[in-house]
């Protein structure tokens, strides 16, 4: 059996380590090790997503917890260090873009142990985003590079990446999507909770270009503001950006607004089913991009670009600058049933994972 460490650290990578967690065990290949670097550490950020996804408990809790990025960074090279001196896997395997991807890169990549990069290939090139910067050290360094889409493979060979190395297998997070969608659409949450089908909208923000800037955060809450006059919006609140709102004072005039519901962030399978039920959804997520795509849903990225293209060319995903005017008319396109329809992109099937699984067993 191989040993493999499974590496999850914040919310978009436990939904993408519950598909590569099941289809490894599955494959009877491998004995999984899954460490938790506690990154994100919120009961409604982290504990609802292993209960929800099915996930066996983490084999370690790393307790690393917020702070800056070289604090974080740091914190996370140092306590996989002493993990994996004590147990050494035979590879690593670590999902997406975040601080706790790129530390244990770097930290198995120096012990000479192969490292697995799930989401390979992805590039905003927007030097702004710490997710950009993560994305490149971890590719530079990967030993084996799964690919979601295909811009993915298009960037790893214009960096003289071998093919050797790549392998274009599919989007993990729809395999938790499709796994999960029929419990998903049975919580009836939506409707539960009194929202119209397709008459309301869905919203996300935590972006720091978004949310960490004064200006465009207050433009984000008149935005709201104004689709609010349209129907229901709501928006689960990341910590961060519950933080910011707080701050700069303007959680107060949203909650304000009766048409505004304004929540802690929210369970995995109730967000599926406010996705599936949405008129629109308005994001700065990457995950949330997919995931709209794959519903077929309509969906904003309020961003100067996005590292998943295929959202844009195949799905259902609009980019759009923060300006109020703009996002209401793509929310009167949505109501009106006025907006492109999208196809699933190729390998978005629900087993990106078990090729993911297969194709390393073979490669080991
Ligand atoms: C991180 C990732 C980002 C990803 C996002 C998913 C990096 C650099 N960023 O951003 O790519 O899109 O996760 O959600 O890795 N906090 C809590 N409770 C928690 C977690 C965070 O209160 O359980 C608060 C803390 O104040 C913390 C802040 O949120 O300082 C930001 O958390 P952090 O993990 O540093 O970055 P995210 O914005 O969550
Ligand atoms: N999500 C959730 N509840 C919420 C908000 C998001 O379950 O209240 C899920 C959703 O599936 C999304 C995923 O968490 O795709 C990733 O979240 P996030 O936007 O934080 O990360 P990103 O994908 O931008 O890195």
């Amino acid at each position: 059996m191989i040993k493999a460490a499974l590496i999850a650290g914040a919310r978009p990578n436990f939904i993408k380590i519950a598909a590569i967690e099941k289809a490894f065990s599955d494959s009877g290949a491998f004995k999984n090790t899954l460490i938790h670097t506690g990154q994100h550490y919120d009961a409604k950020m982290s504990d609802i997503f292993f209960r929800q996804l099915g996930m066996p408990k983490p084999d370690m809790f790393l307790g690393i917890g917020s702070g800056s990025h070289a604090t974080q960074t740091a914190a996370v090279m140092v306590e996989t260090e002493k993990v994996f001196e004590k147990d050494r896997p035979d590879v690593v395997l670590v999902v997406g873009d975040v601080n706790s991807t790129v530390a244990t890169a770097l930290t198995a990549k120096k012990m000479l142990i192969p490292v697995v990069h799930v989401e390979a290939g992805l590039r905003s090139f927007d030097p702004g985003m710490p997710e950009e910067i993560n994305r490149i050290v971890t590719d530079a360094i990967s030993d084996h590079l799964y690919i979601s889409e295909p811009s993915g493979l298009t960037h790893l060979r214009n960096e003289g990446v071998p093919e050797s190395k790549m392998f274009f297998a599919g989007n993990v997070m729809i395999d938790s999507l499709r796994r999960f969608e029929a419990q998903a659409k049975a919580t009836n949450y939506a409707s539960s909770v009194g929202l119209k089908e397709h008459g309301y909208f869905l919203i996300t923000a935590h972006r720091p270009a978004m949310v960490d800037n004064d200006q465009q955060l207050t433009v984000f809450a008149n935005t709201l503001l104004r689709l609010a006059e349209k129907g229901d919006v709501v928006f689960p609140i990341h910590p961060r950006t519950s933080k910011r709102l707080e701050l700069v004072g303007l959680a107060d005039s949203l909650n304000a607004h009766p048409n505004i519901r304004m929540t802690e962030p929210i369970g995995y399978l109730e967000f599926m089913n406010l996705m599936m039920h949405a008129g629109l959804i308005v994001t700065d997520s990457g995950g949330v991009q997919e995931e709209s795509t794959a519903l077929d849903v309509p969906c904003v990225t309020v961003r100067p670009n996005t590292e998943r293209p295929v959202t844009i060319d195949e799905g259902t995903n609009e980019l759009m600058a923060l300006d109020a005017d703009l996002i209401c008319d793509a929310a009167d396109r949505a109501l009106a049933g006025n907006w492109k329809k999208g196809r699933i992109p190729q390998f978005w099937d629900g087993k990106a994972a078990n090729r993911i699984a297969e194709h390393l067993a073979n490669a080991l």
